[in-house]
C-alpha cells in the first residue's frame, strides 16, 4: 500500500474532522489504510483532546465498567495530547493481539468486520473541532481511541470482537453458493442489518451489570459526555437484559440519545451471544429481520458480495 505523501500545505493545517486535506486526499486516491502523521496535529487538535478527556474523566469514574478504567491505565493514554497509535499498540498488542490501525475514513462493512477478525481496529485519526466537542455524527480519534481501544485490553471482550469478525465470513460462506443473485443480495442485506444492530446495541451502546450496578461498556457512550450519564441515570431510557431476537430487529437512530439499551452480564456472556448470533445466522434466522434503520449502504453490500470466501 503506497504511503500518502505529506505536502508542505498539510503542515500546520491540523487533522480536524471535516478539514484535514492529508486524510481527504488519501481517501480520494482510494487509500484506506494510512499513517498517523503525528506532526500534522495542530495545537488546537491537542487542546480538543485535552478538553474532551478532562470532562470525561469524572464520568468514566462513575459510569464506566472497571475493565475500561483499567485499560486506560495500562495503555498510559495521555490526558493532555492525542496519543501516538504506535505507543498505544506497543502496549496493547502483547495483551490481546489487538492493534489500532489508522484509516482514512469509512470502512465498508465486510472490510471492517474482517479487520476485527484479524484483531485490527480501524481507527480514525482526525479529531472533532474544538467548537463541536459535544456531538459529531462521524467517528473521530477520541471516540475510537478513548472510547473503543481501552476495551481491547480485556481478553474476553477482545475475543468477542474478533468472533464478531468471524460472523462476517460466515455470512459470505453461507450465501456464496446461491445462484439467485437478487435473493443473495436481499439475504445479505438482512444479515448485515442484523449484524449492524447487534454491534450497535453491544459494542457501541452496551451496558453491563457491574459490582457498582449498571455501567457502560459501549464506546458510543464512553466517548459522549452527555449521553454516558443519561444512559445510566435517566428515567427516559428503557434498559433490558440483552436479547438477540429483539436487538437484531430493533431500528435505531443515530442523531439523538438512545432511548433503549441492552444489558449483558459479563464479556463472557457477550462472547456467548456472538456465538449464538453466528448459529442463528447459519440456521437462517437473520435472513428476514425487520426492515428499517440502519439502511444498508451499497458499499457495505458490495463489500460482502465481492468478499472472497
Ligand atoms: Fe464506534
Amino acid at each position: 500500500m503506497p504511503e500518502a505523501p505529506v505536502t508542505v500545505e498539510d503542515i500546520g493545517r491540523g487533522l480536524t474532522t471535516g478539514d484535514a486535506p492529508f486524510v481527504e486526499e488519501a481517501r480520494s486516491r482510494g487509500e484506506l489504510y494510512i499513517d498517523q502523521v503525528y506532526e500534522l496535529y495542530s495545537q488546537a487538535n491537542h487542546e480538543s483532546w485535552h478538553r474532551l478527556w478532562d470532562r470525561m474523566q469524572p464520568r468514566w469514574e462513575r459510569f464506566a465498567n472497571d475493565h475500561f478504567q483499567h485499560g486506560i491505565e495500562v495503555l498510559h493514554l495521555p490526558a493532555d495530547r492525542i496519543p501516538h497509535l504506535t505507543d498505544v499498540n506497543r502496549l496493547l498488542l502483547p495483551m490481546t493481539g489487538f492493534q489500532a490501525k489508522a484509516v482514512s475514513g469509512y470502512v465498508p462493512a465486510f472490510l471492517f468486520f474482517d479487520c476485527l477478525r484479524r484483531r485490527e481496529f480501524p481507527t480514525t485519526i482526525t479529531i472533532r473541532p474544538s467548537d463541536h466537542l459535544d456531538y459529531l455524527p462521524e467517528p473521530d480519534i477520541f471516540h475510537d481511541v478513548a472510547g473503543h481501544v481501552p476495551m481491547h485490553t480485556e481478553k474476553a471482550f477482545a475475543d468477542a470482537l474478533a468472533r464478531f469478525g468471524d460472523c462476517a465470513h460466515t455470512a459470505v460462506e453461507i450465501t456464496a453458493g446461491m445462484r439467485d443473485e437478487k435473493e443473495r443480495a436481499r439475504r445479505l442485506t438482512s444479515i448485515i442489518r442484523a449484524m449492524s444492530r447487534f454491534f450497535w446495541f453491544t459494542v457501541e451502546f452496551g451496558l453491563m451489570r457491574g459490582s457498582r450496578g449498571i455501567v457502560a461498556y459501549g464506546s458510543g457512550l464512553l466517548s459522549s459526555y452527555g449521553e454516558l450519564q443519561h444512559a445510566i441515570e435517566s428515567d427516559e431510557v428503557a434498559r433490558y437484559p440483552m436479547q438477540i431476537e429483539w436487538a437484531i430487529n430493533q431500528v435505531f437512530e443515530i442523531d439523538h440519545y438512545q432511548p433503549l439499551l441492552f444489558i449483558v452480564d459479563s464479556f463472557e456472556h457477550l462472547f456467548d451471544l456472538v456465538d449464538q448470533l453466528e448459529r442463528w445466522m447459519r440456521e437462517g434466522k437473520l435472513n428476514n429481520v425487520a426492515p428499517g434503520a440502519p439502511e444498508i449502504d451499497e458499499r457495505d453490500l458490495r463489500s460482502f458480495l465481492e468478499a472472497v470466501k
